[in-house]
Order: structure tokens, then C-alpha cells, then sequence
């Protein structure tokens, strides 16, 4: 029996300063997007949110350097970053940001709250100061050497190599990351948070947690395995948001303990927008609800220890996570994304290099790292649009919808005379839904997305194997079997498709005959769409193979790098002075 129930979908809130890049679609906004459509096509009532996490030193200089006041710079660049989640087709339901009034409100309440509760510490903490730049230096401006792998690169805040979440005065040779000097590090008194009081509870709760996924669960048990201490809350920081504890007005909250409060503030901020200004509380307090946050793997630790440990702290019975589903590293042709050195696709360019978004949809979710770090390659794009999304899939269904329209004038056949090889392709289309829900259930995209060409490729065996189109005189009852069920794997598969090619699945769906297909709901198979005396309208192409020259030129590295040079120019002439780079 299915349940249809309340969902809340987020992602990683992405930092303001920059334009988000393909690793930042696929580790969190696309996938979320994905799961959220998903949930709803299944008849869930689902709340998708997220925003811009617009604090702290990274921001502030950023902004400086490049003539805007804080608040100046943020707003620019969070309006571009909403006009790209447009070109995206995201479908949030409230992309938000940390500088919303009502977010601000809820994060100084809330750490009152776990204050009162006793979760909150004064102590005199090092704090790195450089004496050549003459500032406070935040976390990720310390640089040096890890003191638990090694990693010479490490940053103050967390380590790129082994993941850990670090102390700046934890660093082995620390260096200021603008001018290379030795910080000191002067005791300033700052708020912490008693972490180390939680370690009981949260441990309990990941060990007994069914859902998260495997890299989650080992990351955070080893992390608590070794010890959790006190972390501090406040920042020798300016732009911010003001604690609001006594005697710590000149000091701001930890943008980590601010943004990851955002998850509750933006679906608080879109309920006080409705009549029903109180069902956020209900959404968020009651133990039916589900929640699912996607990030990528280096957020790990702040998603599955300490905000549910914020959450326990608060004790406000807010939900704790039900999936967290973090994604390995993907990186461009084997390297990392860096924006200093121009590696890499960012969400605008993409677009200016092939204006299809279903496409890069797809492709991306085809590439998602769910198991290792996975690179973005331009053959692979090619290869995946041309010969999955074309050869397998799209020719499948424009031949079955042809053959339905010249011979039974759109009107979808019955299986009159099925035989061994029909059954096995019936049974077939019910065994590749059911694994591909149980896929998207857990969130693992890409293994669904296997699960949808494998489908493709069985629905084009059956149909050269069966041959209709010579047996339309001598066998027509055989033809009607072969083209009803080649209508169900092509529904099949247009329904698999939906959360992730919206714009195509819905005209895959239109051209099928199925009403509303822009609002599909799915409770048990896509066969409760089949209608008797279906009929379908006149067959159109519906995916396109990438033009030739394009593809020429995406497989030849030296003509490429000139072409997406002339694309990068392009785009950054036309982006907002506070994300041009
Ligand atoms: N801005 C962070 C990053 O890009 C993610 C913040 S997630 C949140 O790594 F939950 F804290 F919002
Ligand atoms: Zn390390």
C-alpha cells in the first residue's frame, strides 16, 4: 500500500560569492530538485527550500575587494544565482538567503534557546591574528599542515584530504593564506557550543539510523568514535549575524551554525507568506515528516552531527535527517573545478555551450558520483545525449508511436496473443519500475538512471526481434501485442525520466496521450496512466542527436579550449560585477 506523506527537500546552500559550477548541481541543487519532483510525481506533499549562505570573512572580503559594501555584493549576486536555478528549471519552492530578517530572527532565538538549555559555554579560545595584514584571521585563511593525515594544504576549518573538521590552532605550521606569514594566536573569549554533551545521543541515532547512506554513517561514526569537543558558535567576524548572547555584541554567530538553521528558517519564511502561517512548526515537529538534505561529501560532518545536534540541543523536537545523501567529488576531465584557474563548467556556461537543460540534466544525473570521485568528460556528454538518450531512448519511443499512428491510427492496441517473449518484456517493464523506486527512494539517482537504459535497451531488442513492421499484413494480432507493450515500456520510461528531463518527459507524455502530464502523479505504476481506447497524438521528435560540429569540436581538446574560452568571455561580460571572475 502506498502512503503519501510530508517531505521537506534541501540542498547545500551554496556561498554567494561565486557562480555555481557543475559540482555544485550534481552534489546538491539538481539532485535535490530531482528527488523533490520524484516525490511529488509519487503524490507526496513536498516543501523544497534552500539559499544563499551570504556570511562571514570569505564574503566580506570578497565583496571589499571588489569596491561593494557586504550587503551590496550579496544582493547582486543571490539575484543572478536565482535567474541561473531558473535556467536550471529548479523547482524550489523558497530559495532564500541567510540575510533574510526572518532567518536572522530565528538563529539568535534559537542559540538563546540552547543557551537557556545549557548547551552553551563561555571559554578563551586562540584566535589566529595576522600581524602583516593586521586582521583576525577566519578559519579557512589559515592554511597549514593537517595534524591527523598530514595534508600540507589543510585550511583552519576542515582538512580537503581526510575530511575532518579542525581548529585552526590544531594546524602544524600554520600560514596566513594572503601573505604566507605566521599568525599569532592571541586568547579571545568566545560562545561554544557543548558538543561533547550530544555524543551519547547522536551517536545512538546515526547507529540506529536506516537511511543514511553508507559514506555518511562510517564519516560520522569515526568522527565521534574519536571524541567530540566544544566548538565555538562565535566569530571575531563583521558581517554576520550578531550573537545575541550577553556581553558578546561585538562578535557574530559562526556562519556554519548559521546557514545549516536555515533548512527550518526558509520553510518558516514560506508558511508566513500562506494562511497557514503556523503549519512550518507542525511540518517541522511532527514525526511523520520526512527530511532529505543533499550536499557533497565535504559537508558531511556539519549535516549529520551537528545540526542534529543543534536540533537535540534546542529541544524543540525539531525532525531530525532521514536522508542525507552526500555525494562523492565530480570532477572536469580528471581535475578539480578551481576558479582560479578556469577548470571547469559553470552552471551559465553550460547553457551557452548547449542550450538543452533536460540534456545536461540528464547527463549530470548520469554522471553523479554516488560510489567514487567521477569525472565530467566531454565524450562522456556526447556519448550519453547521442547514443542513451537518442539512439536508446528516443528512437525506441518515436518508432513504437510512429508504428502506432500509421497503423492504428493513434489508437493504442490491445496485447491480444501474448507469448513467452511478451512476457518476459512485461514482466520486465514491472521489474525495472520497482527497482528504479527502489533507487529514488534512497536518492540514488544514477543507479535509477541505469536502471532506465536498461529498460531502453530492452524495449529496442523486443521490437527488431518482433519485427512488426513486416508482419502488419500476415500477423496483426502479433503487431497489437508487440505495439501495446512497447507503448507501456515507452510510458515506462518517459515516467522514469519525468523528475529529471521535466520539460521532455512532459512532452514525451503529451505526445502519449496522458492528460496533465505536466502534473504526474505515479502512486503504484505508470500502467494506472493507460486509459481503455488510449489514444496518442501525432508523433514528434523529441531528443536530437548534439550538431556534428559541436561534438567536433568538444572532442578536440586544443579546438575546445579556444571555443568554451570565447563562451567563458561571453558569459562573464554578461554576470553581475560581483560574481565576474
Ligand atoms: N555553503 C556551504 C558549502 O558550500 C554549505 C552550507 S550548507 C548549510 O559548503 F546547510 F549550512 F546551509
Ligand atoms: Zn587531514
Amino acid at each position: 500500500m502506498w502512503n503519501t506523506g510530508n517531505w521537506v527537500v534541501t540542498s547545500a546552500w551554496p556561498y554567494v560569492n561565486g557562480v555555481p559550477h557543475l559540482g555544485t548541481l550534481v552534489g546538491s541543487v539538481l539532485s535535490a530538485d530531482v528527488f523533490a519532483r520524484y516525490l511529488r510525481m509519487r503524490g507526496h506533499r513536498v516543501i523544497f527550500v534552500s539559499g544563499s549562505d551570504e556570511h562571514g570573512t570569505v564574503i566580506e572580503i570578497e565583496a571589499r575587494k571588489k569596491g561593494f559594501e557586504p550587503k551590496v555584493f550579496t544582493d547582486q549576486a543571490h539575484n543572478y544565482i536565482l535567474h541561473i536555478w531558473r535556467l536550471w528549471n529548479i523547482s524550489f519552492d523558497n530559495y532564500t538567503r541567510t540575510e533574510s530578517n526572518i532567518h536572522k530572527d530565528f538563529v539568535r532565538d534559537f542559540m538563546l534557546d540552547i543557551e537557556k538549555n545549557g548547551y552553551v559555554e563561555t571559554r578563551e579560545q586562540f584566535v589566529a591574528w595576522c600581524p602583516r595584514d593586521r586582521l583576525y584571521l577566519a578559519d579557512r585563511f589559515i592554511s597549514g599542515t593537517c595534524p591527523y593525515c598530514g595534508y600540507e594544504d589543510a585550511r583552519g576549518d576542515q582538512c580537503d584530504k581526510c575530511g575532518r573538521i579542525l581548529d585552526p590552532d590544531f594546524l602544524v605550521n600554520p600560514r596566513c593564506t594572503f601573505c604566507d606569514s605566521r599568525p599569532i594566536f592571541v586568547s579571545r573569549k568566545h560562545w561554544f557550543f557543548r558538543l561533547d554533551r550530544l555524543e551519547g545521543r547522536i551517536y545512538e541515532w546515526l547507529r540506529n539510523h536506516g537511511l543514511l547512506g553508507e559514506n555518511v554513517k562510517r564519516y560520522s561514526i569515526s568522527w565521534i568514535e574519536s571524541g567530540l569537543e566544544p566548538r565555538a558558535l562565535t566569530r571575531d567576524v563583521a558581517w554576520g549575524i550578531p550573537a545575541p548572547f550577553k556581553e558578546a555584541e561585538d562578535k557574530t554567530i559562526y556562519v556554519w551554525f548559521d546557514a545549516l538553521l536555515g533548512y527550518i528558517s526558509a520553510t518558516k519564511e514560506l508558511f508566513l507568506r500562506t494562511e497557514k502561517q503556523s503549519e512550518w512548526l507542525e511540518l517541522w515537529s511532527s514525526p511523520d515528516t520526512m527530511t532529505a538534505y543533499f550536499i557533497g561529501k565535504d559537508n558531511i560532518p556539519f549535516h549529520a552531527i551537528i545540526f542534529p545536534a543543534l536540533i537535540l540541543a534546542s529541544e524543540r523536537n525539531y525532525k531530525l535527517p532521514d536522508i542525507i545523501s552526500a555525494t562523492e567529488y565530480l570532477l572536469y576531465e580528471g581535475e578539480k573545478f578551481s576558479k582560479s584557474r578556469r577548470v571547469g563548467v559553470w552552471a551559465d556556461e553550460a547553457v551557452e555551450i548547449f542550450n538543452e537543460v533536460d540534456y545536461w540534466r540528464f547527463t549530470l544525473m548520469r554522471m553523479r558520483p554516488e560510489d567514487r570521485d567521477t569525472s565530467f568528460k566531454w565524450s562522456e556528454f556526447i556519448r550519453v545525449v547521442n547514443s542513451e538518450l537518442n539512439d536508446d531512448i528516443g528512437n525506441f519511443i518515436h518508432r513504437t508511436l510512429t508504428l502506432i499512428w500509421r497503423y492504428f491510427n493513434g489508437e493504442v492496441p490491445e496485447a491480444s496473443k501474448i507469448g513467452d517473449l511478451d512476457r518476459e518484456v512485461l514482466e520486465g517493464a514491472e521489474e525495472s519500475w520497482s527497482k528504479y523506486v527502489q533507487h529514488m527512494d534512497r536518492a540514488e539517482i544514477r543507479r535509477a538512471t541505469d536502471v532506465v537504459i536498461e529498460l531502453a535497451r530492452l524495449g529496442n531488442q523486443y521490437i527488431t526481434k518482433k519485427a512488426p513492421w513486416f508482419k502488419i499484413r500476415e500477423d496483426p494480432e502479433d503487431v497489437k501485442t508487440t505495439l501495446s507493450l512497447c507503448f507501456k515500456l515507452g510510458l515506462y520510461l518517459a515516467v522514469m525520466l519525468h523528475p529529471i528531463m521535466p520539460a521532455s518527459s512532459t512532452s514525451l507524455l503529451d505526445m502519449m496521450g496522458v492528460e496533465n502530464s505536466g502534473k504526474l502523479v505515479v502512486k503504484n505504476s505508470p500502467s494506472e496512466l493507460i486509459k481503455d481506447r488510449h489514444v496518442i497524438r501525432e508523433p514528434r521528435v523529441v531528443f536530437t542527436k548534439i550538431p556534428k560540429d559541436l561534438a567536433a569540436t568538444l572532442l578536440d581538446s586544443e579546438k575546445r579550449e579556444a571555443f568554451l574560452g570565447s563562451v567563458r568571455e561571453k558569459v562573464n561580460s554578461q554576470r553581475p560585477e560581483a560574481l565576474k571572475f
